[in-house]
């Protein structure tokens, strides 16, 4: 399940001519959305061929993985301003294609459960795009987050709010609290694949090889996955036995 490439760049471009592929297949696709620097790459490559070879995008629907409570969508820092930013605006994908969780609503519990019945009631999730955070996180779901977990709210641990404060001017503004997809919801998915890049997710990454499946590493719910891949460049992949890295390109 772990894939190595020489390069993010590689793997930009091999998840870019995928997910065109995918959507040539079937316009209707639902594709579940990462953010995070990881997906700056994949979204700017990605946009290149949607631009070149223009597949039909109007009955493409995405979902967005997780929202910070607190902050509007006009905040530099929300995840729907850099999906609007990095993607949703460049392609002119109409709002009604686009769900991402809504973290300035007034009834959480409310948004939780539509959110997972609306992946639910489109049908389920054709491919799901993931990111990892240095502790194990997939999506918000924090290390201990059951592996039957729909979207929910989630306190933000101490080790995910420093790493991602780096993002704000004041990192006080930094929130803690967030909207997630649960883990069923990613497992849910047909197809999924985690993008892990640079020297900094190296021992995560080997955490990752060595757990059997459990709640305290979250991505490990991946290794129950019948169709997840693990996409690693160089650096990410330097402290995981060469014998269980398939090598690409
Ligand atoms: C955030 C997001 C995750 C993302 C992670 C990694 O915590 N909630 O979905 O995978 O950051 O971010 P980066 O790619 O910037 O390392």
């Amino acid at each position: 399940m772990f894939f190595i490439f020489p390069t993010p760049a590689a793997i930009a471009e091999h998840l870019s001519q995928h997910l065109i592929r995918l959507i040539r297949n079937n316009p209707d696709s639902k594709l579940g959305l990462a953010t995070g620097s990881t997906m700056e790459p994949v979204y700017a490559r990605l946009l290149q061929h949607l631009e070149k070879e223009r597949p039909d995008l109007s009955r493409l629907t995405t979902f967005n993985l997780d929202e910070y409570i607190g902050l509007p969508a006009s905040h530099p820092q929300s995840y729907s301003y850099y999906m609007h930013q990095h993607l949703f605006d460049p392609l002119g994908l109409d709002d009604s294609q686009i769900n991402l969780p809504n973290g300035m609503c007034t009834n959480l519990d409310h948004e939780c459960r539509n959110y997972s019945a609306a992946i639910a009631a489109a049908g389920g999730l054709d491919f799901q795009l993931l990111g990892i955070g240095t502790n194990g996180h997939i999506g918000f779901n924090e290390p201990g987050t059951p592996f039957d977990s729909l979207t929910h709210v989630i306190e933000l641990s101490e080790n995910t709010r420093l790493d991602n404060s780096r993002f704000f001017d004041n990192p006080a503004d930094m929130p803690t609290h967030a909207i997630t997809m649960g883990i069923k919801d990613i497992l849910d998915a047909k197809e999924v694949v985690l993008v892990v890049t640079g020297e900094h997710k190296a021992d995560v990454m080997n955490l990752l090889y060595r757990s059997p499946a459990n709640p305290s590493m979250p991505a490990s719910s991946l290794k129950l996955h019948p169709n997840a891949r693990i996409y690693l460049d160089q650096a990410a992949a330097s402290r995981i036995p060469a014998e269980a890295l398939y090598h690409v390109e």
